[in-house]
């Protein structure tokens, strides 16, 4: 179909992808392997092929908090510097792929941090995988940093902290909120925002209303001052608070297969993707955490393309919004028009 092969030939941004969520089994196999751990054979389903060879498979999840147990099982591996730069390095091939031209990445550093690793074999090594992709498929990347809502108020001031030297060397760009969020309202890590703002970021973006409600989306908004939300989907859903999104140009970054595979939503004809295009509410299409969930952007494309029968018109629009929704540099937004 000509206008499907429209929407694979699109180069793309991707503004929300974490890079946790990028470790495909093999390179997770590979890695556990060099450090000497056994392999997570409880996260996989297994397929034995004709040869007799095995391929794995992240298995499906129930909904976000049991996908985030996964999540950060599987980060358990990622212990030395060259662990960071084969996982960065390993997404920018993927993305080369997948035909992305930019992307903004989240990196939970805290994490790693609490288990005992040095922020600079995180930040380096990241920064390293991610520079040899970028000198490689001429991929621009910015680093975005978590306040982790599995965590307390206090202990996500202190992963500012943590944070605030790479952003002064301009590592790490920009701020988000992630992690669990029911019960979670944003306006508990407003510290933890103030801290960021005092260290000097200025781009904030929050995960909200993914598994929360509609009201978190404006509380990140209002009380942290964020200028984009990440997921948005109950926001969306709410008359009031789409109206506001769509007037405020706030950029949302859907990621529709990720939605389907906790069980955020059901079908994706619940996007309301055809009213967003229409009140110009802005919007991206992602993949949030594509080896986990086994789809990447162009999947993420494709469903959405299929279940709303979308135009040329409309994905060049798409295209142009997520590109100047974009925290990339005003010369590279320009190049990527
Ligand atoms: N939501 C919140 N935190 C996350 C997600 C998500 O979808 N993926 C990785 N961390
Ligand atoms: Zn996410």
């Amino acid at each position: 179909h000509q206008q499907e092969a429209f929407v694979h030939a699109l180069r793309r941004v991707e503004l929300h992808v974490h890079i946790e969520g990028a470790m495909t089994p093999e390179l997770l196999f590979k890695i556990a392997k060099r450090n000497g751990f056994e392999m997570e054979h409880d996260l996989f389903d297994w397929t034995t092929h004709p040869d007799g060879s095995e391929t794995a498979m992240y298995k499906e999840y129930t909904d976000l908090n049991q996908f985030l147990n996964v999540y950060t099982k599987a980060t358990e591996v990622l212990q030395t510097r060259q662990d960071f730069s084969d996982l960065a390095h390993e997404y920018m091939c993927n993305a080369h792929s997948h035909g992305v031209m930019h992307a903004e990445i989240f990196v939970d550093v805290q994490t790693y941090v609490d288990r005992g690793l040095q922020a600079d074999d995180v930040v380096h090594g990241l920064e390293q995988g991610f520079r040899k992709g970028q000198q490689e498929f001429g991929i621009s990347y910015l680093m975005l940093g978590c306040a982790l809502r599995h965590l307390s108020a206090d202990q996500c001031v202190a992963g500012m902290e943590i944070l605030r030297p790479y952003h002064e060397k301009g590592l790490i760009h920009g701020m988000g909120l992630c992690s669990m969020e029911k019960g979670q309202p944003p306006s508990k890590f407003l510290p933890a925002f103030q801290r960021a703002r005092e260290i000097g970021f200025e781009r904030f973006t929050a995960h909200a209303g993914e598994d929360g409600p509609a009201a978190y989306v404006s509380e990140a908004l209002d009380v942290l001052g964020v200028t984009r939300i990440d997921h948005g989907i109950n926001g969306i859903k709410d008359e009031e608070v789409f109206e506001r999104l769509s007037r405020q140009g706030t950029m949302v970054t859907l990621c529709p297969l990720s939605n389907i595979a906790l069980n955020v939503i059901d079908h994706l004809g619940e996007l309301p993707i055809r009213k967003m295009l229409d009140n110009d509410l802005k919007f991206s299409i992602n993949s949030d955490d594509p080896a986990l969930f086994n789809s990447w952007i162009t999947d993420n494309f494709i469903a959405i393309h299929k279940e709303h029968a979308l135009s040329k018109a409309d994905w060049i629009k798409i295209s142009h919004d997520s590109i100047h929704g974009s925290w990339a540099a005003q010369e590279r937004k320009e190049e990527m028009q």
